[in-house]
């Protein structure tokens, strides 16, 4: 994948701050990627409107349109597929695709979760730092596979848990890491530094 723009699809459910800044470091020439569309399961999601804003097709695709979850799994990976992704990343996002979708696009997803994996998966990740005592805490991109929150970390950031944090300074600490790590770790699979097989970068 070392030549060209690496084609890739981002899933958010929300405020979308990590597509933000992966659009901004495209922009910036420091990330050699090209978003062919934002998805979102939320149609009031405001990364669909940071999406629009920087003239990227934003789609919604609401699960409740649709009777299971494998039905909306096939609808999800159908239309994905319409825009022929190189890589899939997750943003936010806070549904839990299904193995359909998954072996589908196998070895080709990423997530970013905000805790230092194989700690805390799942959500409220910085409460549980905090009433674990732990003394520092951060942010995981991985590849997914169908296992939650689990799958080859490529990189890691951490942060200092300091006396008086709560749930939410924590979160927006962490949450400036996650802006860092998820372009750079998205650049190193544009460049052919990091894949499934290979995912800590030499
Ligand atoms: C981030 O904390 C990310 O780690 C988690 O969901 C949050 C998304 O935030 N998976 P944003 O929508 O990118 O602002």
């Amino acid at each position: 994948m070392a030549e060209g723009l690496l084609q890739i699809v981002v899933l958010v459910s929300g405020s979308g701050s990590n597509l933000q800044s992966i659009i901004d470091h495209i922009g910036s020439g420091d990330l050699d990627a090209r978003i062919a569309a934002v998805i979102s399961d939320n149609p009031d999601a405001y990364g669909l409107d940071r999406a629009r804003q920087a003239g990227i097709p934003a789609l919604a695709l609401p699960p409740g349109d649709y009777p299971t979850g494998d039905t909306y799994d096939s609808a999800l990976t159908k239309l994905v597929n319409q825009y022929n992704p190189q890589l899939i990343v997750l943003a936010g996002f806070m549904r839990i695709l299904g193995a359909g979708f998954v072996n589908r696009f196998s070895t080709r997803i990423v997530n970013i979760h905000p805790s230092l994996l194989p700690k805390h998966r799942g959500l409220h990740t910085h409460q549980k730092a905090i009433d674990a005592g732990d003394t520092e805490h951060g942010a995981t991109v991985h590849f997914v596979t169908t296992n939650l929150d689990d799958g080859p970390i490529i990189v890691q950031a951490s942060v200092n848990i300091e006396p008086g944090d709560n749930a939410e300074s924590l979160q927006q600490r962490v949450l400036r890491q996650e802006h860092i790590i998820y372009p750079r770790a998205i650049q190193w699979i544009a460049d052919g530094t990091t894949d499934f097989h290979n995912p800590r970068p030499l």
